[in-house]
């Protein structure tokens, strides 16, 4: 196993998020078997892994939706359960979580709503998120009538909704195409040069090239961690495709 440690800044910068030997079990099956990780606040951070490594148990665990089994979660210094911390945390699910029978527009203003923003806040970010993610000529149709592109589009500007102070994004470009993915990655990284920490799950390397540090994770733990440099150094290969198969595919060694 080879695990690269995250090198110390000068001036240590707070950490957004936090994993300490986490577990969630299933019963028997354990799909976060001891993971442990570290984003720093205005880092951007890519969690990588095959099918079923456990990279959206674990932003849902951050996200508060389900609870660790055992180890320590901390996400802006606190729980995730704190009620003061679920204002300054946007995130996109793997599975769009909109409801059906609202349209786009009616969404937002209930997730808006939920983020605690006042109704004339909510107003003007939603027009500006709308036409980011290039729905404005959608905003008064139900969601059912939205492509899967278009509905993953609507739960980005839900996620934008409260200009959080960390966006939690599990796969957020799958099914976006490629020139919108582009704006989307765009507008993540002027987030991150305006301080926003990032933490996403993505299958696509050439977005983790772009993260500051990317975690490998498999079974439920993480195998490498570190910036793409150092993940193919450790690998001793000069792409991270290769880096990912060798240190965390199906043909590595546990
Ligand atoms: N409610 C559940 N009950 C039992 N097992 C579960 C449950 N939810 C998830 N799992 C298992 O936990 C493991 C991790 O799943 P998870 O969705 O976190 O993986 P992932 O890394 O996000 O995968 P993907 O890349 O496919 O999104 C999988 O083996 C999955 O089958
Ligand atoms: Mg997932």
């Amino acid at each position: 196993m080879s695990f690269i440690q995250a090198r110390g800044e000068a001036g240590a910068v707070a950490d957004a998020v936090v994993f300490e030997d986490v577990v969630k079990a299933y019963g028997k099956f354990h799909a976060l078997d001891g993971l442990a990780f570290r984003v720093r606040e205005g880092e951007m951070y890519g969690l990588l892994g095959p099918n079923g490594a456990g990279k959206t148990t674990a932003i849902r665990i951050l996200a508060g939706l389900q609870r660790a089994t055992s180890g320590r979660v901390e996400v802006l210094g606190r729980k995730p359960s704190d009620p003061e911390v679920r204002p300054l945390v946007g995130y996109m699910p793997q599975e769009t979580a909109l409801y059906l029978d609202l349209t786009v527009r009616e969404n937002l203003d209930l997730f808006g709503s939920l983020y605690g923003m006042s109704r004339e806040a909510r107003a003007k970010r939603i027009d500006d998120l709308l036409e980011f993610v290039e729905l404005t000529r959608w905003a008064d149709e139900l969601i059912t009538k939205l492509s899967g592109g278009m509905k993953h589009r609507a739960s980005l500007a839900a996620a934008l909704l409260p200009k959080p102070r960390l966006l939690v994004l599990d796969e957020p470009t799958v099914g976006v195409d490629p020139e919108l993915r582009a704006g989307f990655w765009q507008r993540f990284e002027r987030m991150g040069r305006e301080g926003t920490t990032i933490l996403l799950t993505t299958h696509y390397m050439d977005e983790a090239r772009r993260c500051a540090r990317v975690g490998l994770m498999r079974r439920g733990r993480l195998l490498a961690e570190g910036s793409p440099a150092e993940i193919m150094a450790a690998a001793g290969v000069d792409n991270l495709e290769d880096a990912f198969l060798r240190l965390a595919g199906r043909g590595a060694e546990a």
